[in-house]
């Protein structure tokens, strides 16, 4: 069977990467964290103390950086320059500044080259906020996640728990809705729905119910191209 390219975006803490993982594993795809290269970028930005207003650094910072992944049974790796910043990319510093980073155009444009290549072959479930619209607007599978804010915040609240870091539920609904909003109303590549792109309402949705209604979704296309 021919293989696809899988896009996945939405808003934030809405499941994505937990949905993608699934797909890409049991497809035996790739799977790409859009959103943890931002992050990554992110981190390198504050770690130099580089504003993303200073475009000078910006560029300079670029050519110094290096964002790769392991992704195996289901568990993804995030390297930057070969140190393994998963953890640190998850932390509430560099969730509260990562829009203001995703905002820079030349970050952007960055980014996307690397996301295209990593797609060069298909065979890659990619999920993001601009994967549909900007990045692979020829995905032969696109989905639109949404859901209700308290519900997504809730979700992202429980996962920072299990992992052991402090927090509250407040501040963590303060974040994701800071960021849907930056993250809309920004002026290179919004987060949007692209107009092909099918929108799952995952509020009140178990995982498995929405894995087996993507992957049923996904094999009818599949069939459809061989
Ligand atoms: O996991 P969560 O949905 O909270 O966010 P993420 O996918 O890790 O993305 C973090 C941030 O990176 C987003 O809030 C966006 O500002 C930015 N991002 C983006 O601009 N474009 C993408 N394709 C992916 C992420």
């Amino acid at each position: 069977m021919k293989d696809i390219i899988v896009a996945i975006d939405g808003n934030a803490a809405t499941g994505k990467s937990t949905q993608s993982k699934k797909i890409a594993l049991f497809l035996n795809y790739k799977y790409i964290d859009s959103g943890a290269m931002y992050r990554a970028v992110t981190l390198y930005a504050i770690r130099n103390k580089i504003s993303p207003k200073n475009l000078s650094q910006i560029n300079l910072m670029l050519s110094n950086i290096k964002i790769n992944f392991n992704f195996s049974n289901g568990e993804n790796k995030t390297f930057l320059n070969g140190e393994d910043v998963e953890e640190l990319i998850r932390s509430k510093v560099i969730s509260k500044k990562v829009s203001s980073y995703a905002k820079v155009k030349k970050i952007r444009e960055f980014l996307v080259l690397k996301q295209r290549e990593f797609g060069l072959n298909k065979g890659i479930v990619m999920d993001g906020r601009d994967i549909g619209t900007v990045v692979f607007p020829k995905a032969e599978c696109k989905f639109f996640f949404k859901s209700d804010i308290n519900i997504s915040a809730n979700r992202r609240y429980k996962e920072i728990v299990e992992s052991g870091i402090k927090t509250s539920y407040e501040d963590v609904l303060r974040d994701v809705s800071k960021r849907d909003f930056s993250d809309m109303r920004r002026v290179h590549s919004p987060l949007k729905k692209a107009k092909d792109s099918l929108e799952i309402d995952v509020s009140n949705k178990s995982v498995d119910e929405i894995f087996q209604y993507l992957i049923r979704i996904i094999e009818i296309k599949r069939k459809e191209l061989n």
